[in-house]
């Protein structure tokens, strides 16, 4: 039975569901959230599929039963465009979960030249095949799987760390042959370097999802219980290794 105090779990690999946390905290301060951080399973973007079900299968069904939430946000673009099906066939609460905006981009795109800035994983998927094609018509989406943003974001907000090779890593793609208008920021953690990407390069636009999924997240909660200030967000891990304290001031602050 929901009550006021059913969280709302939000899971990822590792710091990149915050960003997706944040938005949610923001629409709803008063619904009680808890993020799990599969800590001994990031990174996920270098997963094979049959590993990666698997393991979210498994962290995801040991957290529902543990802290018994009202609904589950698969926070991560990497376990949604593959394990979602199977997810909602495990667990009897809704599921939440993201996929890049590229329906947003394209729309919003004059020039129609757009960026997909994911993991290797989700740049490869055939979910990402279809999304592309339903949704980006008489667009050019170019794609970029990168490993090296996913654990700069990390070390960002585990220790302040700014990614030095930013500019080196990135330039040549979102500018070559033409440059894009849009980049879908298809993986969480990508929204925690935003400040960094829009001051390397301010003309273009950065597309996430948190937004939508906070929205989303609204509907299903509807009328249900919630509080008026719902305390600080509960967080949990996986494996031996506490998070940075950094990471836990972050979660602290939401
Ligand atoms: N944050 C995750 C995503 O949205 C994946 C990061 C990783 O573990 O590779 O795809």
């Amino acid at each position: 039975m929901v009550t006021a105090s059913s969280p709302v779990l939000v899971f990822d690999s590792g710091v990149g569901g915050l960003s997706v946390a944040a938005e949610i905290r923001r629409r709803l301060p008063g619904l009680p959230l808890h993020y799990l951080m599969d800590s001994a399973g990031f990174p996920y973007g270098n997963k094979d599929d049959a590993t990666l079900v698997e393991r979210v299968l498994k962290v995801c069904a040991e957290a529902v039963a543990e802290h018994q939430p009202r609904l589950l946000v698969v926070a991560c673009n990497t376990a949604s465009t593959l394990a979602l099906p199977a997810l909602r066939a495990a667990l009897d609460i809704p599921v939440v979960g993201v996929v890049p905006a590229l329906k947003v981009a394209a729309a919003a795109s004059d020039s129609g030249q757009i960026g997909l800035l994911a993991t290797p994983a989700t740049v490869n998927r055939p979910y990402t095949d279809n999304l592309i094609r339903d949704f980006a018509v008489g667009c050019q989406v170019r794609r970029f799987g990168s490993v090296e943003l996913v654990q700069w974001a990390e070390d960002w907000l585990a220790c302040g760390r700014e990614p030095q090779s930013l500019a080196e890593h990135l330039d040549d793609w979102l500018m070559r042959p033409q440059p894009v208008s849009h980049v879908v920021l298809g993986c969480t953690h990508f929204p925690l370097l935003r400040p960094m990407l829009e001051r390397l390069w301010p003309t273009i636009c950065w597309v996430d999802s948190g937004e939508a999924i906070a929205r989303r997240v609204a509907q299903l909660v509807g009328q249900q219980q919630v509080t008026e200030q719902a305390g600080k967000v509960m967080l949990s891990w996986t494996g031996d290794l506490p998070p940075a304290e950094a990471v836990r001031s972050y979660v602290a602050s939401l």
